[in-house]
């Protein structure tokens, strides 16, 4: 960190010892940062067999999730409350609807980075089958919109536009410009949060994906529009005829639905704040999120390559999308984990589908804990990745129909798509597996060889980090599209790129080892580097 030695002066030099003292709030101890004390009952630690030790674990887990939630989470923070369904004459709801905005999100209960601001949305979407539901997503702004200079524009153009841009630069509190057209948009569509309401990344302190892309691109310049996805953050619908409200599922892996999610976000969050969001934008996402994000490219194309007219509003403004280790073949990586993750709204998709057709008596017990508790991921590897996970899974339950039909409702790749499209994989991902996307690469641009596909393989990466190693040349390719230049593939099919480290692998810290821990109080300002 760099502070100009002019602050730090003022800052040691500034007014007398006493009213420095008073500016001092008192240090308090924050030794585990838990603000959640939750406890498993004894029953259900024996209805799912978990030895002592495994709940133990899952108790901690739990506590620090909790712990993570701003505002208490979607449960007891109002913005999550669903407005009463407005009985439209013009029938039923359509997806993209916005239903209620908080333009104004207090940042101080998050862990976003000083000078970025936040907003969230609650809006329509659709599940699988058409049925309209609820969503939540957030919209993360930059202090500043990134200027974009067109490639094609003359010098001339180019002073004018900078021109216009230095007009639009700053907001009113209701966020609309005072000029000109607003910021570059990145749909952000986030990797596995979770599968329940309080897995919202918009309730998350960081956003859930912290620096590896939301607060990165947030301080590039870029708005980021981010869906929680269908389930998450709101988990209740509306009941029909006024009736009783009913469970969202959020449908795990469902690319070309979690893509709609996020472009009926953009519809909204368009409708929201008109004028301080450009109509161009580029989409992006990683893993579960890589998967929609890729699909994002899909759902903007027919057989054809034309656009379907369910999105003809925003299809003009798309410029491509980067998918960062995408999902593309639902059951590879950790088959014990996505199971329980599919399992939990796969009767939303195939209603005769039954717990028991896929678990034993003790993997259905700890699915169904794992609903009632709202369980992470992290709360997942306690239940279903522990000694006793050979147990929970049926014989031959990979082998069952649901398998095969759920993967091809589901897998982003091996169709059209508009590009251009940037594929990010490292090749030391255990979640997906590089010779995954390799083959889906392979199979798509076999299929449609004339795609715009640029396939960037890093060597030695893993998961998340990925886009950590990355991150200088997709904030490139991001703003290359922005200004128009036309990528390496257009018009001349897949192209395939191979990086390494600059240093040797072994030097590199493989994973994250930290979070963003919230400090917010005055007790624990201390803990932040010259925090006033
Ligand atoms: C602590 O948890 C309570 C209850 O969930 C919540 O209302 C409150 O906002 C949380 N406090 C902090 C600092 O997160
Ligand atoms: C909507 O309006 C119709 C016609 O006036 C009425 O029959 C129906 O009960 C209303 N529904 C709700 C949810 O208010
Ligand atoms: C459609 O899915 C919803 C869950 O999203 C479910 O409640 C509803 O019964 C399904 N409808 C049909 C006709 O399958
Ligand atoms: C319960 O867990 C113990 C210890 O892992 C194991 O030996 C036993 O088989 C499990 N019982 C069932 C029904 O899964
Ligand atoms: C199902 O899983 C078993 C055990 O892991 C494996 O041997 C088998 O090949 C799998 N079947 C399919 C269709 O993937
Ligand atoms: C990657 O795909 C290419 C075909 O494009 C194939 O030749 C190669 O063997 C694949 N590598 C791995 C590790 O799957
Ligand atoms: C990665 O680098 C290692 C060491 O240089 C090399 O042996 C390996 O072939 C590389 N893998 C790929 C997929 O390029």
């Amino acid at each position: 960190m760099f502070y100009p030695a002019k602050a730090i002066t003022a800052l040691f030099l500034s007014g007398h010892a006493s009213s420095a003292s008073a500016q001092t709030p008192p240090a308090a101890e924050q030794s585990t940062g838990f603000n959640s004390t939750f406890a498993l009952t004894p029953d259900q630690i024996v209805a799912t067999n978990l030895s002592d030790a495994e709940a133990t674990s899952l108790n901690n887990v739990l506590r620090f999730d909790r712990s993570q939630l701003a505002n208490g989470g979607p449960h007891e923070d109002d913005f999550y409350t669903l407005p009463p369904l407005t009985n439209s004459s013009t029938g039923p709801l359509e997806p993209g609807t916005l239903l209620k905005t908080q333009a104004f999100t207090d940042p101080s209960t998050f862990a976003i980075p000083p000078n970025t601001a936040l907003s969230r949305i609650l809006y329509t979407t659709r599940t699988h089958n058409g049925t309209v539901v609820p969503a939540t997503a957030f919209i993360l702004w930059p202090f500043t919109a990134r200027n974009i200079v067109t490639a094609s524009a003359t010098g001339n153009q180019h002073a004018q536009q900078r021109d216009k841009a230095e007009e639009k630069r700053s907001y009113d509190d209701q966020i609309k410009p005072t000029g000109g057209a607003g910021a570059p948009v990145v749909l952000w569509t986030h990797g596995t949060s979770g599968f329940f309401a309080s897995a919202a990344p918009s309730s998350h302190r960081a956003l859930w994906y912290g620096d590896a892309a939301p607060f990165t691109l947030a301080l590039e310049g870029y708005a980021v529009v981010a869906p929680d996805y269908a389930g998450l953050g709101i988990s209740t619908t509306w009941g029909e005829g006024g009736g009783d409200t009913q469970k969202i599922p959020h449908q795990y892996l469902m690319s070309r639905i979690s893509a709609r999610d996020g472009l009926y976000a953009l519809r909204a969050a368009r409708a929201a704040f008109a004028e301080a969001l450009d109509a161009r934008f580029v989409a992006m996402g990683h893993s579960q999120g890589g998967g929609a994000a890729w699909s994002v490219a899909e759902v903007l194309s027919d057989e054809e390559g034309k656009t379907p007219e369910e999105f003809a509003d925003l299809a003009p403004g798309y410029r491509g999308a980067v998918a960062g280790s995408p999902t593309t073949d639902v059951f590879t990586g950790w088959p014990s984990l996505i199971a329980p993750f599919v399992a939990l709204a796969l009767g939303s998709v195939f209603p005769s589908f039954q717990l028991a057709d896929w678990f034993t008596p003790v993997g259905a017990a700890r699915v169904k804990l794992f609903r009632e508790l709202e369980g992470s991921i992290g709360a997942a590897q306690q239940l279903f990745l522990g000694d006793g996970a050979a147990q929970l899974l049926k014989d031959g339950w990979n082998e069952t129909w649901y398998v095969e039909a759920y993967g091809k409702l589901a897998n982003a790749g091996r169709r059209p798509f508009r590009g251009p499209l940037l594929v990010l994989q490292g090749t030391e991902d255990v979640y997906v597996p590089y010779s995954v996307t390799n083959a889906t690469v392979a199979a798509t641009c076999a299929a449609h060889p004339d795609s715009a596909l640029e396939f960037l393989v890093v060597n030695g990466t893993g998961h998340v980090p990925t886009l950590d190693a990355t991150r200088q040349i997709w904030l490139d390719w991001i703003q290359d599209r922005f200004e128009g230049r036309p990528a390496a593939t257009e018009g001349r099919g897949c192209k395939r790129t191979e990086m390494g480290s600059f240093l040797p692998m072994g030097w590199y810290l493989k994973v994250g080892n930290a979070f963003p821990q919230w400090a917010g109080a005055p007790e624990y300002s201390y803990q932040v580097p010259l925090g006033l």
